[in-house]
């Protein structure tokens, strides 16, 4: 048996009622990658803040999305929101173990105009196909050109916005150390992902499994004793 909450509907007796002392939502949809989103300010002032309603939503063409939930402590935009608006661009930096503190830094709530590389102790490095500044330490940058803007509907007496940004993948910078044979060895860039509560984890393990072709075979269905 499972126990179910009802999501329209939770308050700390509905919680309770499942055992539960917290939301659950961001512990049940794990891992998020962790988008390191880099953007420009029309001052020119750089920001960069981490966010983990991140993903990539297409390959062909490569397409990445992030969402800003709720608002910046003034009651405007979040900056990183604010700034893709305005630009049309950010970028994508991958977050990783040896770089932990410092993404963790730069989602400060910091007053507008600051410089989240500054703070963080970052270096910025100049993107090539878009004005928005990498972070120099990261191994992985995407850098994107906003594709679409969405809105998304709020729920029923809720004032927080939620706000996907779709970007285009218009180049990409990698480590060279992270090839080998031809592909991206990402173990050695030692990425984290977000968990529910204060909890990250490192991609540890890796395996392989072919997809099935059709019909499908009783060798693709695999040992089904080692659960
Ligand atoms: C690991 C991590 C993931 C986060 N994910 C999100 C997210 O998906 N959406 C969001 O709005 N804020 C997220 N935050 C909080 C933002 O980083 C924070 O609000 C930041 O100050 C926004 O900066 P900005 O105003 O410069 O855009 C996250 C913070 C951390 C540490």
């Amino acid at each position: 048996m499972t126990v179910f909450l009802d999501m329209s509907r939770i308050d700390s007796k509905a919680l309770a009622d499942c055992g539960l002392s917290h939301n659950p939502f961001t512990a049940l949809v794990v891992p998020r990658p962790i988008g390191w989103i880099s953007t420009l300010s029309t001052d020119g002032i750089a920001n960069l803040a981490p966010f983990s309603f991140f993903n990539a939503v297409s390959q062909n063409p490569p397409m990445v999305m992030f969402c800003a939930n709720a608002m910046h402590a003034d009651g405007g935009p979040k900056d990183s929101l604010r700034n893709v608006r305005a630009s049309g661009e950010f970028v994508a930096n991958l977050a990783t173990w040896p770089l932990r503190w410092h993404m963790n830094v730069s989602s400060a709530s910091a007053p507008r105009g600051q410089d989240e590389f500054e703070l963080a102790g970052l270096t910025k490095a100049s993107s090539i196909k878009v004005r928005a500044p990498r972070v120099a330490e990261s191994p992985v940058s995407l850098e994107c050109v906003v594709v679409k803007i969405v809105e998304l509907p709020q729920a029923d007496g809720s004032s927080l916005p939620n706000t996907v940004t779709f970007g285009r993948v218009v180049g990409v910078h990698i480590d060279p150390d992270l090839i080998t044979n031809g592909r991206v060895d990402i173990r050695r860039a030692r990425p984290i992902g977000r968990l529910g509560y204060l909890d990250y984890a490192e991609l540890a393990e890796f395996f392989q499994m072919p997809r099935p072709d059709w019909p499908v075979q009783d060798s693709a269905r695999g040992d089904h004793d080692d659960a």
